[in-house]
């Protein structure tokens, strides 16, 4: 492994072995592999171990990190880490990086920190660029969508956000299909740069299938970026016999209980690792490649606890070309 303590020199062929995509119909392309900040980035990781992070996924391609206001433990914590780092490290590249971020979720207590309104996302972004130490984000996102509140307001604080300089291009997460499209028509009235949906989407979750949304993106020329496309490490071999002591179930089961790990799960899972092995990949490497090998998803956002993990999922690249025989072996795994 490189010297993390010395100071951070990226690797000069970097962008050698990266797809870039370009996202929906803007003039945005994406790393086709991104890094998500959700976990690993707070309170619970070592300094340390997140430079080694960023700089794997910087010297291998990764232009994305994606990032949002309560990231932790402790919320704001994951934005106030990768400030420091892209203020130690990253100066310098700053325009060849693209950051995210967003707000939606609960933040702070009371009636501001939380869901659509324009008070709420407003002062939210400005918390966030403190602390990332930015003037701007790349991408900034309504996280879900907030029913009580009139889209025209959640997506003219969207258009406010732009015009004041503070988000290159917006994107909306957690929508479906027809909310979305709703929005869509509302930000393309007010001239913003509307160009990105973040959404979970995986081999196990096909939700965005379902609900419209993977449809209506591609028709109204969207990009998608996938979220947990690895289940939250379900869909690679981390489980395959037990739950290892440096797993996310063992060391931060906030979102990923053991409780998932059910008998007929382990099945699929052991069953969906045999045709990986058939394919020549490692079982994440064929998940990732799914997402992305019918041109559809932009990126697909994976965590990452260790290094090599984002070396792994960059491999996936190397083949994302599924026979009508594997497509449909999946499926019928995933969906019983
Ligand atoms: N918009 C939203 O509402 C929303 C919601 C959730 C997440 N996100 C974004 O999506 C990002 C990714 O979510 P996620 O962390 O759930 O994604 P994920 O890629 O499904 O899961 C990441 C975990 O999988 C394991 N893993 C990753 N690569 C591996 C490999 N090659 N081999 C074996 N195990 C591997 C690691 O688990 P171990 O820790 O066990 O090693 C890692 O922490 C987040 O960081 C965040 O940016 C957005």
């Amino acid at each position: 492994m490189p010297d993390f303590a010395a100071a951070y020199t990226p690797a000069a062929n970097r962008y050698d072995s990266m797809t870039y995509n370009r996202c929906g119909a803007s003039g945005l392309k994406l790393p086709a592999v991104s890094l998500g900040f959700w976990h690993n980035f707070g309170d619970l990781t070592p300094f340390e171990h997140m430079k080694s992070l960023v700089f794997t996924a910087f010297d291998n391609g990764i232009t994305h990190f994606d990032l949002a206001n309560n990231y932790g433990p402790e919320y704001g914590k994951a934005e106030s880490n990768c400030g420091i780092l892209l203020d130690r490290y990253f100066r310098r590249h700053r325009d060849e990086l693209v950051i995210s971020t967003k707000a939606g979720y609960d933040m702070w207590p009371g009636p501001y920190g939380d869901h659509g309104s324009r008070k709420y996302l407003i002062a939210s972004l400005d918390q966030s660029l403190t602390r990332l130490g930015l003037d701007y984000v790349d991408i900034f996102y309504h996280h879900r969508p907030d029913p009580d509140t009139p889209l025209e307001e959640t997506m003219g604080a969207l258009a406010r956000i732009v015009n004041s300089g503070k988000a290159l291009y917006v994107g909306l997460s957690n929508y479906d299909g027809p909310t979305m499209e709703k929005a869509a028509r509302i930000l393309d009235e007010l001239h913003v740069p509307f160009i990105i949906n973040q959404n979970r989407y995986n081999i196990f979750d096909r939700t965005i299938e379902e609900n419209g949304l993977k449809d209506t993106a591609k028709r109204l020329g969207k990009g998608i970026i996938t979220f947990s496309p690895l289940a939250q490490g379900l869909l690679t071999n981390r489980y395959l016999n037990g739950v290892p002591a440096d797993s996310r179930i063992a060391l931060d089961p906030r979102f990923l209980q053991d409780s998932a790990l059910t008998p007929e799960r382990l099945q699929q899972i052991r069953e969906l690792n045999d045709i990986a092995i058939a394919r020549g990949q490692t079982l994440a490497e064929m998940s990732l490649a799914w997402l992305l090998h019918d041109g559809v998803v932009t990126s697909v956002l994976a965590g990452a606890s260790k290094p090599q993990q984002i070396l792994d999922n960059i491999g996936a690249l190397k083949n994302t070309t599924f026979s009508a025989e594997e497509l449909a072996r999946i499926d019928e795994i995933s969906k019983r």
